[in-house]
């Protein structure tokens, strides 16, 4: 029967459901392979770009890649696709390497690895080896939008159902995972007590590049040439990205971009396309009794 069916269909039949994994909803594409998580072993100089989904893990890690090697290995960035460039830790999905076997493979140096892991799951080697973390935070109703529309395109994540139900159990903490508040928080809380951890808001990204490259650098302790810098910051943009078939994902079957691309907007206040005035009302709420602790400002204006 199988054969009867097409790649799309049969992508289809791969949705999870969700999992309550010690406490965080999570599912089983990133927690199957949990031994080898945990024992991950982290290099000294490994760099993690850490962010809950949508935050702009795909731009920063771009990003890095190219301060990183934009000159010394030009092709790199035009023949190896994003994920296999920076590694997605956690992944483990049929038919495809394990995200902790793409990390030990590499032979770069520094390593980029990218996760979603909540502050409290990621493997405990990156904190010995005292390993630079770079956490990307945006603002939490762009996030919702931004994963309700990759949940409707990407056939390992749950079905969202429709927005209203999909922004509840946004809300609520009970999507792939797990709470925005939560993740960010306790990221955040981490930098008090972990120096080598530097946050960067996409909304700051967006707002001025070259002032947040410019503090990027200066976390990693790189200093680019005015023209690397300016080749850098042609490459990042959103319509270079969107474009370049080694940075938008349309190298994977597992996502639909005809339902909605990867790249889908790069922009900051979509949400107000999406949310109701009721429905906005009810986040604000709720917002502030869950935020009434953060120590998270959002320097733009939403
Ligand atoms: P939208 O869905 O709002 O467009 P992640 O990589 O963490 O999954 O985040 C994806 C989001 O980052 C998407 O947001 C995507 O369009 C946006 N993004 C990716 N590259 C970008 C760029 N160069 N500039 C601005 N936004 C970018």
């Amino acid at each position: 029967l199988d054969s009867a069916l097409t790649e799309v269909e049969m992508d289809q039949q791969l949705r999870p459901k969700l999992i309550d994994f010690h406490g965080v909803s999570m599912s089983k594409y990133f927690t199957d392979n949990w031994d080898d998580i945990q024992n991950f072993q982290a290099r000294p100089d490994d760099v993690v770009i850490v962010t809950y989904p949508k935050a702009g893990t795909t731009w920063v890690s771009q990003i890095l890649d190219l301060l990183y090697f934009g000159k010394t290995s030009p092709e790199r960035q035009k023949t190896i696709p994003i994920y296999d460039r920076v590694p997605f830790l956690e992944i483990f999905i049929p038919s495809h390497p394990k995200g902790t076997e793409l990390a030990d493979q590499l032979t770069t140096s520094p390593r980029l690895i990218k996760t979603h892991l909540p502050v409290q799951f990621l493997p405990k080697s990156f904190w010995e080896q005292n390993c630079r973390i770079i956490c990307v935070v945006r603002n939490a109703k762009d996030c919702a939008v931004s994963y309700y529309h990759f949940h409707r395109m990407n056939n390992i994540q749950p079905e969202p159902g429709d927005w209203s139900t999909f922004l509840k159990d946004f809300m609520d903490g009970k999507v792939v995972f797990g709470s925005w508040y939560d993740h960010v928080n306790s990221w955040l809380e981490k930098k008090e007590t972990y120096s080598k951890l530097y946050v960067v808001f996409y909304e700051d990204l967006v707002e001025d590049s070259g002032r947040e490259l410019d503090h990027l650098c200066s976390f990693l302790g790189l200093c680019p040439s005015p023209e690397e810098k300016e080749s850098v910051l042609t490459k990042m943009t959103f319509e270079n990205m969107k474009k370049d078939k080694m940075a938008n994902y349309s190298t994977l079957t597992v996502m639909d971009q005809k339902v909605s691309p990867f790249m889908r907007k790069g922009k900051v206040g979509d949400w107000k396309n999406l949310f109701t005035v009721a429905q906005n009302e009810e986040f604000d709420e709720d917002y502030k009794e869950k935020m009434k602790n953060s120590t998270i400002k959002f320097r733009t204006e939403l």
